[in-house]
């Protein structure tokens, strides 16, 4: 038991495109364990939507998933989706925190995109910078102040305390690397509307970006491509998906068009590391979301990058319960975002 109650216990609540999904731990020493998963499924139109009535609806969905999960806390750490939250590594001159604090303020309009009197700046110190041994490396988020008010007031309304916000990259990134990985690692989540990379080393993330491709927009490619509708279109992306001896290769041709565009990004990004962070070679490639589980996704992955890939496993650092393992497996690659916000340190 919490000695200061309603501080020390909270939840993890993703907000996603295709889902709403939350996760609650009990730490026992230096374990985490489970207590509590739920997750609801929702069109991914309603989420994005700005209309207040779409606002009211996504509202009911979590105080009804809240009630039913019976979570033992009212606390909630939320999720800030990529498509609203920049983020950024920048080198900054070595100071003491509260002069950082200041240079940051005092640099904002030329760190972040958005307007500084309108937004919400948050950052951390990661460590030296590979490039000035006079400079740090800093994280660097943003969030427009309208939409965090809107959602603390969404959340607040229905009978919940918002305890923190957190990118969706950098909660995942927590969930799926193991907890003592020090490697290289690329940390890729493929939802239904875009994509998150991490690429972290050393225990934190070194490179973290967006790309605007994801389920959604690779089964529309497919659909085209092929003439078919598109819920045709995802059956057989899930049923077929990188095998190139299935239906003569179309499926497997139309979907690597698809992702090209995506992998063309990571690419990019892995050049930006590697050049940035010399000798450094990638060691494993995690791959979660919805695209995790297409047949033969990993394998392309493996193949082109040739480094180990594995299907990101959202209760990589938590122990879950015996008898819920299967049910728990099968929807690992769903759950990075809310489990890394369970898993957080306030
Ligand atoms: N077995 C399956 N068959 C068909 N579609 C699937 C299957 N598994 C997942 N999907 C699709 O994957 C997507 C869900 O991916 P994911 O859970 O990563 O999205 P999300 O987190 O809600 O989205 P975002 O990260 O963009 O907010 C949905 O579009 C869903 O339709
Ligand atoms: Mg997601």
């Amino acid at each position: 038991m919490s000695l200061i109650d309603g501080i020390g216990s909270f939840f993890g609540l993703d907000i996603g495109n295709s889902g709403i999904r939350l996760v609650e731990v009990r730490s026992s020493g230096k374990q985490m364990q489970l207590i509590n998963y739920a997750l609801v499924p929702v069109d991914s139109h309603l989420i994005l939507s700005d209309s207040p009535a779409d606002f009211q609806k996504v509202a009911n969905i979590i105080k009804q998933l809240v009630l039913q999960a019976k979570t033992s806390s009212k606390n909630v750490a939320v999720n800030l989706p990529s498509a609203r939250v920049f983020t950024t590594i920048v080198d900054m001159e070595k100071l003491s925190s509260d002069e950082l604090a200041k240079s940051i303020k005092y640099q904002a309009d030329t760190l972040i995109p958005t307007p500084v009197e309108t937004s919400k700046i948050d950052w951390a110190l990661l460590g030296q910078s590979p490039v000035d041994k006079n400079k740090v490396e800093v994280l660097i988020s943003s969030v427009s102040n309208s939409y965090i008010e809107r959602l603390v007031d969404m959340i607040e309304n229905i009978g919940l305390n918002v305890v923190a916000f957190e990118p969706d990259s950098i909660a995942m990134a927590r969930a799926l690397l193991p907890a003592n990985q020090v490697e290289p690692s690329v940390v890729l989540d493929i939802g239904a509307v875009s994509s998150d990379l991490v690429i972290s080393m050393n225990g934190g993330p070194r490179l973290i970006r967006s790309i605007p491709i994801g389920l959604e927009s690779m089964v529309r490619t497919v659909s085209e491509n092929l003439s078919i509708e598109t819920n045709q279109a995802q059956e057989f992306v899930y049923k077929f998906g990188l095998s190139k001896d299935k239906v003569e290769g179309q499926i497997f041709n139309a979907l690597t068009m698809a992702t090209e565009n995506l992998f063309a990004e990571i690419d990019k990004s892995i050049k930006f590391f590697q050049n940035r962070y010399k000798n450094t070679a990638l060691t494993y490639f995690y791959v979660t979301g919805g695209a995790s589980i297409i047949p033969e996704f990993p394998l392309y992955i493996a193949n082109r990058y040739g480094i180990k890939v594995e299907i990101g496993n959202a209760w990589t650092n938590i122990s879950i319960p015996e008898n819920k393992r299967n049910d728990l497996l099968a929807v690992a690659n769903q759950f990075s975002v809310a489990a890394g916000l369970a898993e957080r340190s306030l």
